[in-house]
């Protein structure tokens, strides 16, 4: 096996080659000035299955070329099979159409990665369970939900913490959380978005944290206005202290800002995406899904 690294998150790919005891193999990623690209995979695969690891966050759309032309040279140079480890599926949330006249852009992106020929896509914690019943070839749903339990079961006392999902649509996932925990309690946030805009309109609670630690879990962190609104409104229904916990730290815009001057007190995340110096924050910690990634590929 060989694997590759796209240029958005090669930190995360050197730790899933050490776990597999391998070394990336060169690939060249050239910017011409106008900023398209050219690559030339550096070794010869011919007759080799190898491995992708490219996250498609921002820039997201150049980080999605990169991957296809990535995925087109390894094929070109004779690649048996291209396993894709994309961590962070970009376009996941617009899987269906919201209002009129929208286009499916998860769908577009579902079709383009089967085109360029990858032959099985490894990702985690995807937005929607269905998302793998968009593809003919084998998609590998993993999740940092088992990390995350590890990481909760160690930093506090279960019988103290409520789990809360700040998005309805998180229902399944505090579910599976709460059952890896021993099926402690957990709450739920109905929150209702404008469609034209994405902003939150009104939120509410279903559930007690009252005299509790609440414990949030979410698919991923955008702007950050998700997990700070949800943390107020917890401490106002009588929550003690609120922590999250999120596998995508998208952090678009002033998501740092927001996150480290809400009321949560720490927001522990994944190397799915990876984290620019300048976005990081005081009350960041970051957890590997390396090892996750490296036994999924060598079982698979
Ligand atoms: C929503 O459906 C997702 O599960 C997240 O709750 C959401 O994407 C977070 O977005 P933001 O951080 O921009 O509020």
């Amino acid at each position: 096996m060989k694997i590759f690294s796209g240029s958005s998150n090669k930190e995360l790919a050197l730790k899933i080659a050490k776990q597999l005891d391998i070394t990336l193999s060169p690939l060249e990623i050239f910017v011409f000035p106008d900023g398209e690209k050219r690559i030339r995979v550096g070794e010869r695969v011919l007759g080799q299955d190898c491995v992708l690891v490219q996250s498609t966050g921002m820039p997201v759309d150049s980080n999605y070329m990169e991957l296809f032309l990535i995925v087109d040279a390894l094929k070109r140079s004779g690649a048996k099979s291209v396993k894709l480890v994309m961590p962070y599926f970009g376009y996941q949330r617009q899987d269906h159409i919201f209002r009129d006249g929208e286009d499916v852009s998860l769908e577009v992106i579902a079709k383009t990665l089967e085109s360029v020929g990858i032959t099985d896509l490894f990702s985690f914690d995807l937005h929607t369970p269905k998302i793998p019943e968009l593809f003919k070839i084998p998609v590998i749903h993993l999740s940092a939900l088992l990390l995350f339990s590890e990481n909760i079961k160690k930093e506090f006392d279960l019988k103290k913490i409520v789990l809360v999902t700040p998005d309805m649509g998180g229902i399944g996932r505090i579910k599976k959380i709460s059952e890896l925990l021993g099926n402690i309690p957990f709450a739920t946030i109905v929150k209702d978005r404008d469609l034209a805009s994405g902003d939150i309109k009104d939120s509410g609670l279903d559930g007690q944290v009252d005299g509790k630690i609440c414990v949030m879990v979410d698919d991923m962190i955008s702007t950050g206005n998700t997990m700070a609104d949800a943390a107020d409104l917890l401490l106002e229904n009588g929550g003690q202290k609120v922590f999250a916990y999120a596998t995508h730290a998208v952090l678009a815009g002033e998501a740092s800002n927001i996150l480290q001057n809400c009321k949560i007190g720490k927001v522990i995340v994944s190397d799915s995406l990876e984290i620019p110096k300048e976005k990081e924050f005081e009350k960041l910690e970051i957890l590997s899904i390396a090892e996750i990634a490296a036994k999924a590929l060598k079982n698979f």
